[in-house]
C-alpha cells in the first residue's frame, strides 16, 4: 500500500531545548535539521506529499521574542534551502493565512512557491498560521462567493464540489499523520483532509526525529488495515 501524502505535527522542540537547559529557540533551530531529515527520507519513500505544521494560528500567543526567532529562522530556512530543494525535485508551498505575515516574509513565501524544479518529485507543504477551523471557514466563504456569482442554490452544495475551495484541494488526502512530542491531539491541523488518515502519536520529540524514526512510521503504517468505514470481510474480498 503506497503512501501519497504524510502530514507532520512536529511538536516537543521546546521540550528538547529545556531539557538542555537552552532556550526554546534553540529547540526549533534543532528542529531544522529534522525538517531536512523527513524531506529526504520522504522523496526516497517515493511520497508525492509532504505537509509539515510549521506555525498554527495559536501559536501567535507564545513570548514575543519566540515568535519572532521563528519567523527569522523561516527567512533564513526559506533562501538557505529554497535552490537545493528544488534542485531534489521539491515544489515548496505554504499554506494558512500569510496575510499576517510582515511583507519581505510574505513576499519569500510567494517567491519560494514561485519557484519551480525542473521535474517534481514531491510537493512540501509548509502549514503557517494556519488551521483547520480557519481553513473550513475560508473555504466556505469562497464557496458563498462562487455560489452567488454562479446563481447556485445551497441544496447545489455537496462535498466534491464544496473540498474545491479548502487548502490543498488539487492534493491526495493525507494517509499517514504523525505528531511527535507525546501528545494525543490534532491540534487543529488538516481536520478534513486527515478525514481517514492513519495516526501515529510518537513520544520522541521533534529535534530528535530522523529518517530512520520515519521509516519506523512508513513500516508501521503497512500493517494498519484501512477500512475507510467498511468491513475487514469487505476490504479483503
Ligand atoms: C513545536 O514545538 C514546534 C513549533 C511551534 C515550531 C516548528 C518549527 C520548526 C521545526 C522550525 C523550522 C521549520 C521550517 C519549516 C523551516 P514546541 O515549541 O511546541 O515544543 P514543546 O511542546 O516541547 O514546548
Amino acid at each position: 500500500m503506497g503512501i501519497n501524502h504524510i502530514a507532520i505535527i512536529m511538536d516537543g522542540n521546546g521540550r528538547w531545548a529545556q531539557q538542555r537547559n537552552r532556550p526554546r529557540t534553540f529547540g526549533h533551530q534543532a528542529g531544522v535539521k529534522s525538517v531536512r531529515q523527513v524531506i529526504e527520507g520522504s522523496v526516497k519513500a517515493g511520497v508525492s506529499h509532504l505537509t509539515l505544521f510549521a506555525f498554527s494560528s495559536e501559536n501567535w500567543n507564545r513570548p514575543e521574542e519566540e515568535v519572532s526567532r521563528l519567523m527569522d529562522l523561516f527567512v533564513k530556512s526559506i533562501d538557505k534551502e529554497t535552490p537545493e530543494l528544488n534542485a531534489k525535485g521539491v515544489q515548496l508551498n505554504f499554506i494558512g493565512d500569510l496575510s499576517q505575515f510582515s511583507d519581505v516574509l510574505q513576499h519569500k513565501m510567494r517567491q519560494a512557491r514561485a519557484n519551480r524544479p525542473v521535474q517534481t518529485r514531491m510537493t512540501l507543504n509548509i502549514a503557517v498560521n494556519y488551521g483547520g477551523q480557519w481553513d473550513i471557514v475560508q473555504a466556505a466563504r469562497s464557496a458563498a462567493v462562487q455560489m452567488l456569482s454562479d446563481g447556485l442554490s445551497p441544496s447545489d452544495l455537496d462535498q466534491k464540489w464544496y473540498q474545491q475551495h479548502l487548502c490543498l484541494s488539487d492534493q491526495p488526502p493525507v494517509d499517514v499523520l504523525i505528531r511527535t512530542g507525546g501528545e494525543h491531539r490534532i491540534s487543529n491541523f488538516l481536520l478534513w483532509q486527515s478525514a481517514y488518515a492513519e495516526i501515529f502519536f510518537e513520544d520522541i520529540l521533534w529535534p530528535d526525529f530522523d529518517q530512520a524514526a520515519l521509516q519506523s512510521v512508513i513500516e508501521r503504517f503497512a500493517h494498519r488495515e484501512r477500512r475507510f468505514g467498511q468491513t475487514s470481510e469487505q476490504v479483503n474480498a
